[in-house]
């Protein structure tokens, strides 16, 4: 088995950031892709007003070195943003609709099936430029406005957005009110509806410590896509309380212990993570970053027999 870990630190990350310099966010992108990283959301063409960290998606693209076999990726919101998004070669674009119809009107102010329609226009305009279109679903395991949402709602979402073209659908845990349990039940539901787990993958944020839980518990399943963020960079303006994604580096870490490769570098990660924290001028969530690799700590560990 292969883990797909799609890097969001530039993106859900720096979106709650004060508005970081585009050359700042162009050199952890870099640092990101000389770790290996293959998927880097790389910039939101969003309205700047609705998040003015996100400003500036147009130079980033432009500025950053495109190494080979890396995929730099763009969230859009609606058709104009997939416009600006293609024409700045984008390789691959995101959509999002949230579960919640509150979430999702405070988000994009519109109801969840204007924003659908929405996404069908920007699935055309992907895929006749030959890009792929990721759908995220928002809030799908709990709300800040709605509560709990109801798992056959959000699988509903999923089949309406691969119906309507989407290439994979990721499930986003806004706010982190997932468990390893909720995760079991929403796939299992996903799979009721008749959605292959290769299609599928999950966006986990980490506010109440169940991040890292919630994929293990997602990978037992099979699924192998995650988001995650550097450092544990996140959150998101629109969901009150919301903390950062789960840290690529811890990700990463518990993954490959598994045996599962990521063709990603720790030690390149939590270089990263280091810049992600200089960019931004204050200490990271993320915990592999300041323990250090399993492999180093057992070597200098003197608790550890030998
Ligand atoms: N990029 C730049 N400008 C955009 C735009 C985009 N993606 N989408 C719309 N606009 C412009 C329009 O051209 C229009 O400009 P004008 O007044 O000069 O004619 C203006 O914004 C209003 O357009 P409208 O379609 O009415 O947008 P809106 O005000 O209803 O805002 C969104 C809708 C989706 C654009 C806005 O809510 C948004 O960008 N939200 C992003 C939320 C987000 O990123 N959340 C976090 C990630 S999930
Ligand atoms: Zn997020």
């Amino acid at each position: 088995m292969r883990c797909d870990v799609r890097e969001v630190g530039p993106r859900d990350g720096l979106q709650n950031e004060a508005p970081v310099p585009v050359a700042d966010r162009v050199r952890l992108i870099d640092a990101l892709a000389a770790a290996g990283v293959r998927r880097i959301e790389a910039a939101s063409f969003v309205h700047p007003s609705a998040i003015p960290a996100m400003a500036g998606a147009e130079e980033v693209l432009a500025a950053v070195p495109r190494r080979p076999g890396v995929s730099y990726t763009a969230l859009v919101p609606n058709r104009r943003g997939a416009e600006r998004a293609l024409a700045a070669e984008a390789d691959e674009l995101e959509a999002v609709v949230s579960a919640s119809a509150t979430h999702n009107l405070k988000n994009l102010r519109r109801s969840p099936d204007e924003t659908l329609t929405e996404i069908a226009g920007i699935v055309a305009l992907a895929h006749a430029a030959g890009r792929p279109v990721d759908a995220g679903v928002a809030t799908c395991f709990g709300c800040p406005y709605e509560g709990d949402i109801d798992p056959v709602v959000v699988a509903g979402y999923a089949r309406r957005l691969l119906d309507l073209g989407a290439d994979t659908i990721y499930f986003g845990d806004t706010t982190g009110m997932g468990s390893p349990r909720r995760v079991g039940l929403l796939l299992d539901a996903v799979e009721a509806m008749g959605v292959d787990l290769d299609h599928v993958g999950l966006h986990l944020h980490d506010t109440r410590g169940t991040g890292l839980a919630n994929a293990y518990a997602a990978l037992q399943r099979g699924v192998s896509r995650f988001d995650a963020s550097i450092g544990g960079l996140g959150g998101c303006p629109y969901a009150p309380g919301a903390s950062g994604n789960i840290a690529t580096e811890d990700l990463v870490h518990m993954v490959e212990d598994l045996g599962i490769d990521t063709g990603i570098s720790l030690a390149g990660l939590i270089a990263a993570a280091h810049l992600a924290e200089e960019i931004v001028g204050r200490n990271l969530p993320g915990q592999v970053m300041r323990a250090g690799p399993r492999s180093r700590l057992v070597a200098a560990d003197p608790l550890v027999p030998g």
